[in-house]
């Protein structure tokens, strides 16, 4: 099983940005312990990060010219209006499933409450932080009893 992890814009900012909301585990510890779990379970984990949409979308198209199994998508704030990355998830036949260590709806700012790639993923995992990951890998895996 080949899973693919794409995170966007200000992701690779964990630990130092607002903590109070995201979390004080840095992003290569995310990185590090979402490793960890993989090799526990077995899988090929590749971790993306980017800050830019062009790049994303081509990250989508490399899962499924690559022949990923799956991908987890943490298209950060691209979540809320990037229909460009909406038409990449349709257009690859990899399994996309949306995840967020928040739960943007939950948020104050009005723009979180919609997410516009919600449609195209299979599934979406949030508001858990890095269980959220761990859950959308399992999702991928169709395994229920993953180790966590
Ligand atoms: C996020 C939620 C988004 O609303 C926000 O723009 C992010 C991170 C999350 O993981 O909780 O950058 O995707």
């Amino acid at each position: 099983m080949r899973i693919l992890i794409v995170n966007g814009p200000n992701l690779n900012l964990l630990g130092t940005r607002e903590p109070e909301i995201y979390g004080k585990m840095t992003y290569e510890s995310l990185n590090e312990e979402l490793q960890a779990y993989a090799k526990k379970n077995k899988l090929s984990l590749e971790i993306r990060q980017s800050n830019l949409e062009g790049i994303i979308i081509d990250l989508l198209h490399y899962a499924a010219f690559e022949k990923f199994d799956g991908v987890c998508l943490n298209a950060a704030a691209y979540t809320h209006y990037a229909y460009a990355i909406y038409d990449a998830i349709k257009a690859i036949d990899v399994p996309v499933v949306e995840v967020h260590l928040t739960d943007p709806a939950r948020r104050p700012e009005p723009f979180r409450k919609v997410s516009v790639i919600e449609d195209a993923c299979v599934a979406t995992f949030k508001g858990e932080g890095i269980t959220s990951y761990k859950k959308a890998i399992a999702y991928l895996c169709g395994v229920e009893n993953h180790d966590h």
